[in-house]
Formats: structure tokens, C-alpha cells, sequence
């Protein structure tokens, strides 16, 4: 089982950890979130950004801006054959996340991919088998797992705190949260809405505390109700694309794993309740759990008892993507254990395609291989 990280601070390693050389790190996809790796990798004086690809010449410019005059392509496999870099992080969109990294692996290139995985588990079987025919990490960008929380609650599962683990409630519930940008709304180019876009970040690291069981089962249903009209409501973010609005509004799937515990997720872009939930609760046989807020909940000495933490590290998203990005780093570097490796990604992956086969099925059970 792997052992917790430790957030309590960004390790940054020395220089010569690599040979004494710079680690260099090429982006594709020049977007939103490769804007936060970046600024992550700044602050380590051990890595290089060397190259950005972007189809959107407008990004390009902006990267060259803001990360240095780097040379800059449109095509990927140009830049793999260029640049050579030890590293390719891939920020595109969902469907575009299994080819660049394939070509990257095969470039020889250390592939870090952002979540979810890919759009379905045969491309990350695809990606796997490229990493290991090639003896390269590949990593997926769950940064949920590196928090505070998500890691004393692992360390508490580890001991054994909670006993066996039955139910697990996840949720990742927006009340209204359509992404105004990129192409998160299109299911061809990203595989799903907010079940693949935010749910899956309370799936893996409500399921990396589970110690990784094994699904079997799933059960999903999904609804499309508002992303596909016009904008009629203050939000934080108006006028997304409804034309192009092929994804669901909300999705609930059900998860069975082979040691008989049970997941279930909420996930939604349009969710009316109160305000936002990012949560998951864990039921075990002898204690439980919640991620916000963070408590644990064991009867001890005749008494139910609600535990908090007396210290608890920063747990801020911009510290996480340097935290996710140190751990790969390192593994490729100095062979430190990958915490989110390619395995991790594909397990998550077949939870998804299990909810959304359900749900076109009509929510019938399906099995997950
Ligand atoms: N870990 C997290 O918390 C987190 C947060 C946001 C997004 N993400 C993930 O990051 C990925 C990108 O999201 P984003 O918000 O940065 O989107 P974005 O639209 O801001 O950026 C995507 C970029 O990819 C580029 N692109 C598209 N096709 C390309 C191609 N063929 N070659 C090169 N570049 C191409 C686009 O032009 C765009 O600049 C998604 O998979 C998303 O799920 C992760």
C-alpha cells in the first residue's frame, strides 16, 4: 500500500539531482491548467519549461510571455522530435490526452497527463503499454490526493481507524458552475460533463483512502436540462457555448468493488442546493469519516466522538499542482514511488465509463472488467 505524502511543504530537490542538470519539461496544450503547472514549476529551481504546443496561436504568444521566448509549435510530434524533452506534460482536452501522450512516451519522454486519464480505459490501456515498453513514468494529475485531508484520512484508514470499509458518498456538486471556456461542454472532444470534469476528483482520492478496491459494478444515470439553453442566470460564469452543449447537466453513479464496499457519487454543473459541495464520507465498521470539514468520527471510551485536526498544512490548490508536479519529478529523477500513477488512472476511468455505460444502458447494472 502506498505510504501518505507529506504537503507539510514543497520539497524542492537540488539541482544536482538530475545528473546536474535541469529537468526539462515540455507542455502540450497551452490552455487554463497549463498555465497553474507552469507557475508551479517556476518555483523549482531544477526544472526548465522548454517547449509549448498550442493549435491557438493567441496561447502561444501568451506562453512565450509569460514562461520565456521558448520555442513554440502547433504540432506535438514536431516538437517531440526538436525539443527532446525529458518530460511532456499534456494539458489539451480530455480527447486529446491518450495520442500526445503515446507519442510522447514512444519520443522517450516521462509523460504527466492531466485528469481524467483519457475519454475511455482502452485508450489508457494504450498509454500504459507505451509507458512500459518504453521504461517511462506516466503519471495523472490528481492533485486531490496530495491535500492535507485527503492524507490524514488515508493515514487513518491505513491503521486501521475505521475498520472495514463499507459506503463511500461522494460529491462534486456545483450549483451553478458550466465551464465558459474551452470545449468542456462537447462530448466528443471531452467524454462527459461534470461525472468526468469534477466528480472524478472526489472518486480517486475518496478512492485512493479506500486503498484502491478493485469496481465490478456499476449503476449511473445522467441528465442534460440547462447547459443546452441559453444563460438566463447571475453565475460565475455566464454565456457558456449552449449550442455546442452535447453533455450532461448532472450525473449519480453507483459503484460496487470486489470487497463488497459501495461508492456513490454525485456530480453536477447545475445542482440546485445551497452552494457547493466538494466532499466525500467514508463508513466503516468501526469508525468514519468526512473531507470538508475534516473529521473523523470512532466511539471511544463509551462516547461518539467527532475528531478534528489541532494542525493541518496549507492545503491550497496552487500548492497541491506543485506538490503533484514535485512527486513526478522525482519519481523520474530519483525513482521516488509515483503516487498517482498510469494504473490509478485507468482504475478511475473504468468507474467513469461504468456510470456513463449505465446510464446510456438506462441505468441498468453493468459490469466493469
Ligand atoms: N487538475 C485540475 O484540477 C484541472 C483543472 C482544470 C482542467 N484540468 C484538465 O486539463 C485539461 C485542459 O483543461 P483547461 O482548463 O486547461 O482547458 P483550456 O481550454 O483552457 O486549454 C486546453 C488547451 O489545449 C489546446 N489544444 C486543443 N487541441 C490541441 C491540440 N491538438 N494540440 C495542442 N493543443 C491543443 C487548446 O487550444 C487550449 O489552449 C482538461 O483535460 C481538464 O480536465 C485539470
Amino acid at each position: 500500500m502506498a505510504k501518505a505524502v507529506s504537503t507539510d511543504s514543497l520539497a524542492i530537490s537540488k539541482k544536482e539531482d538530475y545528473k546536474g542538470k535541469k529537468f526539462r519539461i515540455a507542455f502540450i496544450g497551452c490552455g487554463g491548467i497549463a498555465q497553474t503547472h507552469a507557475g508551479a514549476l517556476a518555483n523549482m529551481p531544477d526544472v526548465e519549461i522548454v517547449a509549448g504546443v498550442d493549435i491557438q496561436q493567441y496561447r502561444l504568444d501568451n506562453w512565450q510571455e509569460k514562461w520565456g521566448k521558448q520555442p513554440v509549435f502547433t504540432d506535438w510530434k514536431k516538437m517531440l522530435k526538436e525539443v527532446k524533452p525529458d518530460a511532456v506534460s499534456v494539458c489539451t482536452p480530455n480527447g486529446i490526452h491518450s495520442q500526445p501522450a503515446i507519442d510522447a512516451l514512444n519520443a522517450g519522454a516521462h509523460v504527466i497527463v492531466e485528469k481524467p486519464m483519457a475519454m475511455y480505459p482502452s485508450e489508457c490501456e494504450k498509454m500504459i503499454a507505451a509507458a512500459k515498453k518504453n521504461n517511462k513514468k506516466l503519471t495523472i494529475g490528481f492533485q486531490y490526493r496530495y491535500h492535507p485531508t485527503t492524507q490524514m484520512l488515508k493515514r487513518a484508514a491505513d491503521e486501521g481507524q475505521f475498520g472495514d470499509l463499507m459506503f463511500c458518498r461522494c460529491q462534486a456538486l456545483r450549483r451553478r458552475g458550466i465551464p465558459n471556456w474551452g470545449v468542456f461542454g462537447q462530448k466528443k472532444l471531452q467524454g462527459g460533463g461534470p461525472m468526468i470534469d469534477i466528480g472524478v476528483h472526489c472518486i480517486e482520492m475518496a478512492h485512493y483512502v479506500m486503498g484502491r478496491p478493485k469496481p465490478v459494478a456499476a449503476v449511473g444515470n445522467t441528465w442534460t436540462f440547462h447547459g443546452n439553453k441559453p444563460s438566463n442566470v447571475v453565475s460565475q460564469w455566464p454565456n457558456w457555448d449552449h449550442k455546442t452543449y452535447t453533455v450532461e447537466d448532472m450525473a449519480i453513479g453507483h459503484i460496487r468493488f470486489d470487497n463488497g464496499a459501495i461508492l456513490h457519487i454525485e456530480a453536477s454543473f447545475v445542482a440546485h442546493i445551497p452552494n457547493d459541495i466538494w466532499n466525500f464520507q467514508l463508513m466503516g465498521t468501526k469508525g468514519g469519516c468526512n473531507w470538508d470539514p475534516a473529521e473523523i468520527y470512532r466511539d471511544v471510551a463509551g462516547t461518539m466522538v467527532n475528531s478534528k485536526a489541532g494542525y493541518m498544512p496549507d492545503g491550497d490548490w496552487k500548492l497541491l499542482f506543485g506538490t503533484k508536479l514535485r512527486n513526478f519529478i522525482d519519481a523520474c529523477t530519483k525513482g521516488t514511488p509515483q503516487e498517482a500513477p498510469g494504473e490509478d488512472g485507468l482504475t478511475i476511468q473504468k468507474i467513469l465509463d461504468g456510470v456513463y455505460r449505465s446510464a446510456d444502458a438506462g441505468g441498468k447494472e453493468v459490469s466493469i472488467k
